[in-house]
């Protein structure tokens, strides 16, 4: 079923594990990541960027491709379509206009009260129509579909702020993850995931999910993470895949030849997110 993102989080923080956004790109990766959620029994969000809800032709044109492929399929698991680091309230509220259950309202390079001022407009209009709001503190380093940034840990004491201020649904502090494959391994704040975690009750978010060591994922979970951003990995898998059809096979064309491989590659990376998340068997 189509839900918000607020229930699903409340029970994986509660129960310890986490719920993985997988990010879309089109109808094969739609696919692969509904297959792989229902197979697993597990909720799942279906995130979608401001670039890439332009390239599939419009969140209008998002939410019917979702819906359409969940009718089909006779999906059971709960499934959230969330706006990926929205960049305004104006872009979160088509994206709600449009049917979206979630959105990421991204104000974190605004100054604190502005970026504050933004969020609480966002949950006020998402909330009376039962959308959930993720916001952000700090800067996930590395670029995302043009969400660029150095690293910049969030502060904790505004991180509690942000959660008194404006009734988000969840938080994404960033404490050193980056957008795109690590340069070496990951240094995560953990420390201030902790203090963070203690001073504001709420589910937080991981981004940068790619490249982060299982061990990292669990502690993640263990303070309080309770949704965490996967897209690079699943592109990487599904272009090594078209990559090396089309290097051994000059004259193929169709294109579900290839498309058809990497969207089982999408589909069995997705599978290994959520068994590592934990949220195997919890929907
Ligand atoms: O918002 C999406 C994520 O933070 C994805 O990060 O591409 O490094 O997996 P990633
Ligand atoms: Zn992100």
């Amino acid at each position: 079923a189509l839900v918000s993102m607020k229930e699903m989080l409340i029970k994986a923080k509660a129960e310890g594990y986490a719920v993985g956004q997988f990010n879309i790109n089109n109808l094969e990766w739609t696919q692969a990541i509904l297959q792989a959620a229902e197979e697993e029994k597990s909720p799942v969000i279906l995130g979608v960027s401001e670039g890439a809800g332009k390239y599939m032709g419009g969140f209008v044109a998002v939410v019917h491709m979702v819906k359409g492929l969940m009718e089909s399929y006779g999906t059971t698991v709960p499934v959230a379509i969330h706006l990926d680091h929205g960049s305004s309230f104006a872009k979160c509220k088509e994206a709600i206009d449009a049917g979206f259950t979630s959105v990421m309202i991204d104000a974190s390079h605004h100054p604190f009260e502005e970026n504050v001022k933004i969020t609480s407009e966002v949950v006020e209009y998402a909330h009376a129509k039962g959308v959930s709001v993720e916001a952000e503190l700090g800067t996930v380093g590395g670029d995302e579909d043009g969400v660029i940034g150095g690293i910049i840990y969030a502060n904790p004491e505004e991180c509690r702020k942000m959660v008194e201020l404006t009734d988000i649904d969840c938080l994404a502090p960033a404490l050193g993850s980056v957008h795109g494959p690590y340069k070496g391994e990951p240094n995560l704040g953990f420390k201030e995931m902790e203090e963070i975690s203690k001073l504001a009750d709420l589910p937080l978010v991981l981004h940068g999910g790619t490249g982060i060591p299982t061990k990292d994922i669990q502690r993640s979970i263990s303070l309080g993470t309770a949704k965490i951003n996967v897209n690079t990995e699943n592109q990487i898998e599904a272009t090594k895949v078209i990559r090396e059809i089309l290097d051994n096979d000059k004259v193929v064309y169709d294109p579900r030849k290839f498309l058809g491989p990497a969207r089982e590659a999408i589909k069995a990376t997705v599978i290994g997110k959520i068994r590592e998340f934990g949220s195997a068997q919890k929907a």
